[in-house]
């Protein structure tokens, strides 16, 4: 049994490196506070190309700013979001985390370091227009606009375990759909093979990127068989509601069996590349925040046990499962891999 803590003291991921530069992040964040007018920042690189707002945004046009704090109405109508329609290997048994937790609880440093701020300051974000930028090693490069997306794919709930790395956990029904879809309808070229997102880059939108805490734009990525496994999937609601600012509005990825830092945020970019994306929290602290990031009880932290975890809402801890309980599903993507090495 390990030694080491259960989970970090502090309850954040931060490097040691970035310690030290906590106080005066949070500082800077509460001075940041009140001073967004939340309209007339601009998605930086939206390039229009809002055709079809109706069918889940109601009557908004692509002029229209969403309020601060408000997400559009949920995207399912006219989908097949009503539930355990995936059923199987997608949808765990186990309690739901409530949506309160869901919610409140949150990892967004673009939105404040604290559990508590991501939700505080989500109404910084403004969820439309936007548009998510695919590129890269692909026949179909194309800026298309996040509504486009969703009558091009039906959602389906996905019942998903998350595993942070922090050692906390949460069962989460998410709506979206795979990511494989829109992988295949944008035609990958033989040199891709890695995927890398990115979060969107707006400093009045997202206040926590006024500092150095971390690089900014944050980013993410999978190998392409990672991508394309039916399991991963790009989640634009959870609960049968739009996403929320501070759960990674309008757009997230998901992927149950890695650690959640690999589930990028409020994506604007999709990128296929031949060369492995250098990602964030890997760049900050690469001792500590592997690339595969798969959920592995067996190799702590350098600072925690991964042993187990505390599931949000629950009083006891419980085991960790390898790739947090899909190996069944996935152990095969890494045979041959050492994945103490390759962690
Ligand atoms: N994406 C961005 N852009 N910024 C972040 O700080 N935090 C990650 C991940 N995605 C993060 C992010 C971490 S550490 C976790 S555990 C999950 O988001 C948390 O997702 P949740 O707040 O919806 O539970």
């Amino acid at each position: 049994m390990s030694k080491l803590p259960k989970e970090p003291p502090a309850g954040e991921i931060t490097p040691p490196a970035l310690y030290l530069r906590r106080r005066e992040f949070i500082k800077s964040a509460a001075l940041f506070a009140g001073t967004a007018s939340g309209i007339g920042g601009g998605l930086v690189w939206l390039t229009g190309g809002a055709a079809n707002l109706s069918a889940s945004s109601g009557s908004r046009t692509p002029g229209d700013a969403t309020p601060p704090g408000s997400a559009p109405p949920p995207p399912a109508a006219g989908s097949s979001s009503s539930g355990a329609n995936a059923g199987g290997r997608f949808v765990t048994d186990e309690a739901r985390t409530s949506y309160e937790d869901i919610v409140s609880y949150n990892n967004f440093y673009e939105l404040g370091l604290s559990k508590s701020e991501p939700a505080k300051n989500a109404g910084r974000l403004r969820l439309r227009p936007w548009a998510v930028a695919c590129e890269g090693e692909i026949k179909k490069p194309a800026v298309i606009d996040l509504d486009t997306l969703l009558q091009w794919f039906p959602l389906e709930e996905r019942v998903y375990r998350m595993r942070c790395v922090e050692a906390w956990s949460m069962v989460i029904p998410w709506l979206g759909f795979p990511l494989a879809a829109l992988l295949r309808r944008l035609e990958p070229t033989s040199r891709a093979r890695y995927v890398q997102f990115t979060t969107l880059l707006d400093r009045e939108q997202l206040p926590g990127q006024q500092s150095d805490v971390l690089d900014w734009p944050y980013v993410e990525g999978l190998r392409i068989d990672e991508a394309m496994h039916p399991l991963t999937m790009l989640a634009v609601g959870l609960y049968g509601k739009s996403l929320l600012g501070q759960n990674g509005a309008p757009i997230r990825l998901v992927v149950p069996w890695k650690y959640g830092f690999k589930g990028c945020k409020s994506i604007v970019s999709i990128k296929l590349t031949e060369r492995q994306p250098r990602t964030t929290w890997n760049r900050a602290a690469p001792d500590e925040y592997g690339f595969y990031a798969n959920v592995n009880p067996a190799v702590d932290h350098p600072r925690w046990s991964q042993a187990t975890e505390r599931r949000i809402g629950e009083l006891r801890r419980r085991p960790t499962l390898p790739f947090n309980g899909y190996a069944e599903e996935v152990a095969g993507l890494y045979s041959g891999l050492d994945l103490r090495e390759s962690f």
